[in-house]
């Protein structure tokens, strides 16, 4: 077995590593043969050096064979498999609404997802404002609520990429996660040992994202649609904005109630939340052939949206995996949500122009939203509402966003922090896109 200080040798000077050596670290960081230390000197190497496409293959199939790897191919499901993962933001609740949209045009979306991480929020921790949402169920009731509503929404058991986990912690602790071809191997490998015949990927730009541009979002993207191609994944990515909230929620139940008007129909759906939506959807139904091309697959999306179809699928899903049954019906009233709720006002007239982002991620984690650290409990309740988007034209002492708190000492303290986040200017900004690039295998 190659000794883990040559491997790290080789990768600090510059040379690429042998599939042997690769191999070697991924069993090491399973069976604990690498120590901490060696696994952060590796990873930090790689930071530095960078890794051939060859080698990120390498390192995301020995990631992805590192434990359970599923197979749905004898499970008895109606359409391909297919999933969207996005690499986070603020106030994104897409995958609550996309999943049962392409489930109800035929699509099977066994969707592992995880918790909040930093400013950005997690779906699982939005669907567990829903009282009795199982985020691990059995693997029998996980397939049969797959064959039932076409989609489901949980977290990954640790026994599926159980290398990219302990590496993941390490990193996250040794300032080495932002680093390309460690990045593409830890999402595509969870993606390869969750059995998906499909991947779409989300890969979020801007000052609320993990990739602060628009061309580290794209070289990532790039990566990740190249890697996950060799690796016998087809897959491809759009590169959308996150220099605003997307949505007018960010915060677990507020996310929650906005996701489920989205699907009723019973609020406007904000038009930027339903563009990155649609276009996902499109590109999830184009890659499965369930349509023939994007565009095509958009016009599915929407006559799901307009049928009742998807609504019906999510609560399908809600339901089956032990969630309230009537979260379907007109106005469902089973979210948690607090009475101390105060307006964020404009301190004078103008365009909101500019938000950052992250730093309304972080109001809502010290809300009580996020975690500091991984056990600490959630509040589903608090967060962001009724955030204008950037553009908008505000009188002086106009409303900006509601800030939900646990207390009204702590809704005050968060919406200073908040009206600190906005800029409002005397002249309009330039309206961005919310669909930045959209990148394919070559
Ligand atoms: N998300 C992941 O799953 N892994 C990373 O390395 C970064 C984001």
């Amino acid at each position: 077995m190659p000794l883990p200080a040559e491997t790290i040798r080789a990768k600090r000077d510059g040379r690429a590593l042998s599939v042997a050596q690769i191999e070697g670290f991924v069993r090491g960081l399973v069976d604990r043969h690498w120590s901490e230390g060696q696994a952060a000197a590796l990873a930090m190497a790689i930071l530095l050096k960078g890794m051939t496409r060859a080698e990120c293959v390498a390192l995301t199939r020995a990631m992805a064979n590192s434990g359970q790897v599923l197979d749905w191919s004898r499970a008895g499901l109606p359409g391909p498999v297919v999933d969207k993962h996005s690499t986070g933001g603020v106030g994104d609740k897409v995958s609550l609404v996309l999943a049962p949209i392409v489930a109800a045009c035929g699509a099977v979306v066994p969707m592992i997802s995880g918790r909040g991480l930093g400013h950005t929020g997690g779906t699982l921790d939005k669907l567990q404002s829903l009282a009795g949402y199982e985020i691990a169920p059995t693997r029998a009731t996980f397939r049969r609520v797959l064959r039932d509503a076409g989609c489901a929404i949980v977290g990954a058991s640790g026994r599926l990429a159980p290398a990219d986990r302990r590496l993941y912690a390490i990193r996250d602790v040794t300032a080495t996660v932002e680093s390309v071809p460690l990045i593409t191997a830890s999402i595509l490998s969870k993606k390869i040992a969750a059995g998906l015949q499909f991947l779409v990927m989300d890969v979020k730009a801007g000052n609320g994202a993990f990739c602060p541009t628009v061309a580290a979002a794209r070289e990532l993207a790039g990566n990740l649609v190249a890697v996950a191609a060799t690796a016998g994944l087809p897959t491809r990515a759009l590169v959308t904005d996150m220099n605003q909230v997307l949505g007018r929620t960010a915060g677990n139940a507020l996310e929650m109630r906005e996701a489920i008007d989205f699907l009723t129909g019973d609020a406007p759906r904000e038009p930027r939340l339903e563009a990155v939506t649609l276009a996902l959807a499109g590109e999830m139904l184009a890659i499965t052939q369930l349509a023939p091309d994007p565009r095509a697959g958009e016009r599915l999306a929407r006559a799901a949206l307009a049928s009742g179809a998807a609504a019906d699928r999510f609560a399908r899903m809600v339901r089956g995996l032990g969630g309230p049954s009537n979260v379907g019906s007109p106005r469902f009233a089973g979210l948690p949500c607090t009475r101390h709720v105060i307006e964020v006002r404009a301190p004078n007239a103008g365009w909101l122009v500019a938000m950052d982002t992250r730093a309304l991620g972080i109001v809502v984690v010290e809300l009580g939203g996020g975690r500091a650290h991984a056990s600490d409990p959630i509040d589903p309740r608090v967060g962001l509402s009724n955030v204008l988007p950037l553009g908008t034209r505000v009188a002086r002492g106009e409303p900006l966003m509601r800030v939900h708190a646990a207390s009204m000492a702590r809704a005050e303290a968060a919406a200073a922090r908040a009206a600190a986040a906005l800029v409002i200017a005397g002249s309009p900004g330039a309206a961005a896109p919310v669909i930045l690039d959209r990148v394919a295998a070559g």
